[in-house]
């Protein structure tokens, strides 16, 4: 069957009679003389792939994924390496603007075979290996090969809980902590789009909004890993230095926090870092749900993504008759949003003046009762003297309460020098993989 296709660009005239006397592979159906025109063409369902002839400059991840949200497959016509490679990064097929027709025909098919077979822009990227200028007059099968592969190995670890303030700041936050006093080279993300308080927490004097300055650079498609290094704050702590890409500073900016440049951000953290360590916001909503508008912004995007991405989930509850309820709903949630999430159930606050006698076997016994199959992972005490002295001096539970139960287990959640002998790591062999129970 032949492939509609839609043009742009001023280098169309000969490439589109190239195609069409081709008779056959891919027909062009309308030639358009903007990129907007062509979003609304395929948003309109008149093509299955996108061939922008010239000025591909203007094409932003934001871009390339709402092409792809409406099964739209992208081939940019590239001669300069310097944008071949910013393509490339994008997950975007490129050939050289004198291509022969029938290689560029063939090079529309294979773009669309691999949008058909995958669908997220982080698997369309890795599978792709997509082209470079000088092969580009040929087609290669193997072009992958020529793609240096990844060489991030970054585990992701996503904080997140419901709504209720249940600690997952504060757990995120010494999380990180306390793997970078390991000797772990550590990445904080604040994707906390309701809230961001990261930078807060840790006294960072911050107005920069680094994951925003981030997911700017994806979406451009220039961001690498010096210039994430480079927007990464340096937070020096007793324990060890890490880095952290601060949060929005106000909640209205969500916008700047969409997912196609999102997982691109993520997936350059997993070559500057061992470990990334996520806040997640609370709420997992699909709005795409509600409104039948499936390309426009998503309110909960970097909660959803980040939670998409993660090696490991920790869902966080304060452990009280407000927060446990609110936990168990929400797993639920997080079971029908992110179906391949297997989370750590964390407890939090727990304390007798809430719970009664024996705290933790109380709450382990209503959760047996009334709580999902998950068993409870950890309970971090209450300890509102620890909590206080940190926020008071914007510093890490290792600084301001070195000796507390709570810094200690937080720390037992991740890392192996606490643990000992009582339960693997999280880098442990099940390293890139989920943590099973
Ligand atoms: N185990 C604990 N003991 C005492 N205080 C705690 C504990 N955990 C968190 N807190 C305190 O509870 C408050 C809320 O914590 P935090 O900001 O980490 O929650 P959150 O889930 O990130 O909330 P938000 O919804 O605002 O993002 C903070 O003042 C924090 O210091
Ligand atoms: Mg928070």
């Amino acid at each position: 069957m032949s492939i509609p296709v839609v043009t742009v660009g001023d280098a169309e005239e000969d490439l589109v009679g190239g195609l069409e006397r081709l008779h056959g592979p891919v027909s062009v159906v309308r030639r358009c003389s903007e990129l907007t025109e062509l979003l609304a063409a395929c948003q309109g369902g008149l093509a299955r792939a996108a061939v922008v002839a010239g000025g591909s400059e203007e094409l932003a991840a934001s871009l390339v994924d709402r092409l792809r949200a409406v099964g739209v497959a992208i081939v940019a016509l590239a001669d300069d390496p310097l944008e071949v490679t910013r393509l490339r990064g994008m997950g975007v097929l490129s050939a050289a603007p004198d291509v022969d027709p029938a290689v560029l025909a063939a090079k529309i098919s294979e773009a669309v075979a691999l949008l058909s077979g995958t669908g997220s822009v982080t698997q369309f990227r890795q599978d792709s290996g997509i082209s470079d200028p000088g092969a580009s007059n040929r087609i290669r099968m193997d072009e992958g090969a020529d793609v240096p592969p990844a060489s991030g190995t970054g585990q992701i670890i996503a904080v997140w809980g419901p709504a209720g303030s249940p600690g997952r700041t504060l757990v995120a936050i010494n999380i990180a902590g306390e793997l970078a006093a390991e000797g772990k080279s550590v990445l904080l993300v604040d994707a906390d789009s309701y809230g961001a308080s990261v930078a807060a927490m840790l006294g960072l004097l911050d107005e920069t909004a680094g994951l925003a300055q981030a997911c700017r650079l994806a979406d451009q498609g220039i961001l690498d890993s010096d210039a994430l290094l480079r927007i990464a704050t340096r937070v020096v702590t007793k324990g060890g230095t890490f880095r952290v890409l601060t949060g929005i500073t106000r909640a209205d900016r969500w916008t700047e926090l969409r997912a196609a440049a999102l997982s691109i951000v993520l997936e350059k953290s997993r070559e500057i870092a061992d470990v990334i360590v996520i806040d997640a916001g609370f709420c997992l909503e699909a709005d795409e749900e509600l409104s039948f508008d499936t390309v426009a912004p998503r309110r909960n995007a970097a909660t959803l993504r980040s939670l998409e991405l993660a090696d490991t989930v920790f869902a966080i509850g304060a452990a009280d008759p407000v927060g446990v309820p609110r936990l168990v709903r929400a797993l639920s949630d997080l079971e029908h949003a992110v179906p391949n999430a297997s989370p750590k159930v964390v407890l939090n606050k727990v304390r007798a003046s809430v719970v009664g006698r024996s705290p933790e076997r109380q709450l382990r016994e209503a959760w047996d009762r009334y709580g999902p199959s998950l068993r409870i992972e950890a309970f971090l005490p209450a300890d509102a003297g620890a909590g206080d002295a940190a926020l008071l001096s914007g510093a890490l539970l290792l600084e301001a309460a070195p000796e507390s139960a709570l810094r200690h287990s937080i720390a037992e959640l991740v890392c192996a020098r606490v643990q000992g002998k009582r339960r693997s790591s999280v880098f442990s062999s099940t390293a890139r993989g989920r943590v099973k129970d």
